[in-house]
Parts: structure tokens; C-alpha cells; sequence
């Protein structure tokens, strides 16, 4: 099913870590279907890069799809705030929110030793980009789909949410907390139409290091096949998903340690 079909012309999306990996790649297919994108991500001059390519591109021309950046850190709530203020400022409405940004707090803070040697700002890392920043966003763009009467929002986990890991526990702790924090998103928006959920992959070929994860099928996943399902959920199609949590990880979660 192309992403043209999934009637995404018109609607307005705010990506947070869409600088690289599947926020990017997810960036690219709304504005390729016609949405109008918000593309926002901490990496500052590749968010730009990537953007400007985007809206030069045949795809977004052909359909009349739309795009803006802005460095946004999600850690911070005035951040936060500022990018559903300019998303509105812009576009006058949010349809859908897709919380992409997220890490490894090892890989992203250089920190190769278990929990109980890690520095607090590693810490404060795996927990504050990979929790609060999701909670600061959506508490950021939620109000506007209330008041629309409706929207969706998508969070990303990971099957570290289920596994637990030694060098990255808060990670690990992070998307296990995003599994709960769906169901109260889902619980409060459903009166007013706004759909929550929550994507768990297993692991993705964003970056090489990925190819080695164990999965029963034997690879990792490619970034499309992840975001081709976040996108059929985020829908039309997806109307009747909300509140849960949807693992989409090759069988990795059936293979013993
Ligand atoms: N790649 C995988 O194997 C895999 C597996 C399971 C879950 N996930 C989850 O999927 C999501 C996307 O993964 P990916 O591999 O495409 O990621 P990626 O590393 O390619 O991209 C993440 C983006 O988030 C941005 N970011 C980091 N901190 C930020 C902050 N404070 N504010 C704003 N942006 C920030 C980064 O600059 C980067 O552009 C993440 O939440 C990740 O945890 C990925």
C-alpha cells in the first residue's frame, strides 16, 4: 500500500527526531502524501540539510506537500512548547504528532560501562530524552487536537522495554514507561477523538551496528518496514488503534538469551 493511499493530503505533522533514521524517512513519506510536515530534531544543521532537501524535492512538488524545520530540543519544555506554538503559527492545526527522538544512552553518551559505574548525565540522558521529552511533547500538542477534536499521537518504544539491559537500564526503563503512558494518552483523548499508541520495533537498520541483534527471522528490520506500519496506524486505516503497545520486532522477543 503506497503512502499516497493513506490519505495523509493536507493533514499536519509534527516529527520529532526527523533529522535521521525513521523520523527522516517517516518526514519524507507524509510530505511525499501530501502532508504538511514539521520536521524537529536537537541535531540543528542536519535537520535544515535534510529539510531543505525534502522541500526541493519532485515527490513533495508533485504533491503539494509541505515542510518546515526547527531545532528543538524535547528535553525542554520551553522547547517543547515552542514547537506545537509554531507549528500552529504556521499551519493553524496538528493532526498528528510521531515521537521519533529517542537513544541508547551508552551509544549516544559514549558510555561503555554498566548502570551502577554510569555518571548521572548519562542517566539523565536515557531518561530524559527517551521519557520526558515524549511526555513534554505531547503535552505540548495535545491540547490542539483536543480542541479540534481529534488527532493522533505516536510514541516509539523498543523491545528493550521488555528486555532490560545492563549499560542501558534507563533506556530500557524509558520505553517500558512509554507502554503505560500510551494508555493514559489514549484514555484521555478518546473522549475528544485523539488516538495514542506505541510502536516497539526490534532492532532496525538505522545505523550498521543494528545487522547483529538477534531476531528469529535471522536480520534486522529496514527503516520502512517499521514506518510503513507506524504510518497505516497513524491512518485512516488504523481508526481502531489506541492504547496499545505494537511490537513489530522479527521474533526477536521469542528468542531465549
Ligand atoms: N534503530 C533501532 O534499532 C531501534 C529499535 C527500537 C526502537 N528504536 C527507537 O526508534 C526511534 C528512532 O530510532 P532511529 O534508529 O531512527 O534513531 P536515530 O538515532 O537515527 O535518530 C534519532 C534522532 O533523535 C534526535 N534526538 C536525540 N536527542 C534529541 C533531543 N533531545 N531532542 C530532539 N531530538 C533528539 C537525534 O538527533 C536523531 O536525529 C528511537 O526512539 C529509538 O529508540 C530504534
Amino acid at each position: 500500500m503506497k503512502t499516497v493511499e493513506l490519505d495523509f493530503v493536507g493533514k499536519v505533522a509534527v516529527v520529532t527526531g526527523a533529522a535521521s533514521g525513521m523520523g527522516l524517512l517517516a518526514s519524507k513519506d507524509l510530505v511525499a502524501a501530501g502532508a504538511k510536515v514539521m520536521m524537529c530534531d536537537v541535531a540543528a544543521g542536519s535537520l535544515e540539510r535534510e529539510a531543505s532537501a525534502i522541500s526541493a524535492s519532485h515527490e513533495t512538488t508533485a504533491a503539494n506537500g509541505e515542510v518546515v524545520q526547527m531545532p528543538c530540543d524535547i528535553r525542554s519544555w520551553e522547547d517543547a512548547q515552542g514547537a506545537s506554538a509554531f507549528a500552529l503559527d504556521r499551519f493553524g492545526r496538528i493532526d498528528l504528532l510521531f515521537c521519533f527522538a529517542g537513544g541508547y544512552e551508552a551509544r549516544m553518551c559514549n558510555s561503555d560501562v554498566p548502570f551502577y559505574e554510569q555518571p548521572r548525565e548519562v542517566l539523565d540522558w536515557g531518561i530524559d530524552v527517551n521519557l520526558r521529552g515524549a511526555v513534554y511533547m505531547a503535552r505540548s500538542c495535545m491540547p490542539a487536537m483536543v480542541a479540534q477534536g481529534g488527532g493522533v499521537i505516536c510514541l516509539l518504544g523498543s523491545v528493550s522495554g521488555f528486555e532490560g539491559n545492563g549499560k542501558g537500564a534507563m533506556y530500557g526503563a524509558a520505553k517500558s514507561a512509554l507502554f503505560n503512558f500510551t494508555k493514559s494518552l489514549a484514555i484521555c483523548g478518546a473522549p475528544h477523538g485523539v488516538r495514542a499508541f506505541c510502536v516497539s520495533p526490534g532492532p532496525v537498520l538505522t545505523r550498521p551496528g543494528m545487522a547483529g541483534m538477534k531476531t528469529l527471522l535471522g536480520r534486522a528490520a529496514e527503516p520502512s518496514e517499521i514506518v510503513d506500519f507506524i504510518l497505516y496506524l497513524a491512518s485512516g486505516k488504523g481508526a481502531f488503534a489506541t492504547g496499545a503497545n505494537y511490537v513489530l520486532d522479527g521474533g526477536r522477543l521469542c528468542v531465549k538469551p
